[in-house]
């Protein structure tokens, strides 16, 4: 089979392949901190929501965008937060995961010569789904400045030019963890006005915030665009349930590419989503899984700054750490993860998946309970002091 352009060059991301390599090892004590995946179990009424649409008859194909209810209630979310224009049903479509917005995003609006702005270290599918249209990706440092992460906005303004169609922007940041503030995103959102490009938001990781406030550009700039799941808030990676917001014009816009890809998304997790998001205490049931991925965080952030050869910048949200290891480390962070699980089964995944320039990082998803991360911590503690000897 001759295989396109587009994906010949393709290969299945560092996270999953050391994710599988690592499945494959016959021990029975690994520690797995390398995927996106909370632990816990996911939320329930998600499960009485599915049991409902069965009774229901929501079982066949629903309109290309979803169901209206679920796009209302969706639309709903956003009626507590500051948002530049209204939003309706009609700002929102309804995508399989985050992941489809994202690919749906760049599918529809990207060609070669066009540019988008990404500010690494980044969630990998920014990069993959743009290239995979051709266009060319400026990748940004984050500024780092007293151990805390900052947006680049000299540099991104710098940076923008004819070909520029938009910025992606993540807060909660994976994998670093960096939160951005309220005058960083307002003044993102004046670059994009000026310069009449557009940002999108990928806001999965807004309910992880242990320091600090969730803003979103959305509270400034009509020029937003979000993308969003339960995936991670509802600990519910496998339902598989997004959605992209939007000017109602982009939504028709995007439509019919949507419509190409699978017709619209499952009924049945449509409807059990509409169902846990009226349920009263769905925030407080997410609060409380919060609460306890900060007492985890607090606990790895400190462990690892303790380590000699390794050194952490502050996180502030989504469940991810991205230390550096020091030059007294003598190894990068690929071979670093190897070694570390081949010796501690102990699965991390390396920096440079995330940016050229992360290849002396480590990425932690501290997505275990206390005891086993407090155990993860010990492995690696001894596996850095025998590596610097
Ligand atoms: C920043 C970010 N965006 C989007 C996604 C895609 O998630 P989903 O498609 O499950 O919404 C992930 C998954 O890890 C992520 O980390």
């Amino acid at each position: 089979l001759k295989y396109s352009d587009r994906i010949k060059n393709q290969k299945i991301g560092l996270v999953r392949k050391f994710t599988d390599e690592a499945n494959k090892l016959p021990y029975n004590d690994k520690i797995f901190l390398s995927i996106g995946v909370p632990d816990m179990e996911s939320i329930d009424y998600l499960h009485d929501g599915v049991n409902e649409a069965f009774e229901k008859g929501y079982t066949r194909y629903t309109p290309t965008a979803g169901m209206d209810i679920v796009r209302e209630t969706i639309a709903g979310q956003y009626k507590n937060r500051k948002t530049a224009y209204p939003i309706s049903k009609d700002n929102i479509l309804l995508t399989a995961g985050s992941q489809e917005a994202i690919f749906l995003l760049a599918l529809a609006t990207l060609d070669k010569g066009d540019e988008v702005i990404i500010i690494s270290p980044a969630f990998f599918s920014f990069k993959r789904c743009s290239t995979i249209m051709g266009a060319k990706c400026i990748e940004i440092s984050y500024k780092v400045e007293d151990g805390k992460y900052f947006l680049p906005l000299e540099d991104i303004k710098a940076n923008i030019n004819e070909n520029t169609r938009y910025i992606y922007v993540n807060s909660p940041n994976n994998p670093s963890g960096a939160l951005s503030s309220r005058e960083e995103l307002r003044e993102l959102s004046k670059i994009a006005d000026k310069n009449g490009i557009y940002i999108v938001s990928d806001e999965v990781y807004k309910d992880y915030v242990y320091n600090g406030k969730f803003h979103s550009t959305i509270e400034f700039s009509d020029k937003t665009i979000v993308v969003d799941s339960i995936s991670k808030s509802f600990s519910a990676t496998g339902f598989r349930i997004g959605w992209l917001l939007a000017d109602k014009d982009i939504i028709e816009k995007l439509l019919p590419a949507h419509q190409q890809i699978l017709f619209s998304i499952s009924s049945l997790n449509q409807y059990a989503v509409h169902y846990a998001m009226n349920k009263e205490d769905i925030q407080e049931k997410v609060s409380q899984r919060i609460d306890i991925f900060k007492e985890r965080h607090d606990l790895v952030y400190k462990r690892l700054n303790k380590m000699q050869g390794i050194e952490c910048p502050v996180s502030e949200g989504a469940f991810y750490l991205l230390p550096r290891l020091k030059p007294e480390i003598s190894i990068n962070g690929t071979d670093f993860c190897y070694k570390l699980m081949y010796e501690k089964r102990v699965i991390l995944i390396p920096g440079i998946d995330f940016g050229a320039s992360f290849e002396n990082h480590i990425r932690i998803a501290y997505t275990q309970d206390i005891k086993l991360l407090s155990e993860a911590m010990d492995r690696m503690e001894l596996f850095v002091n025998d590596l610097i000897g």
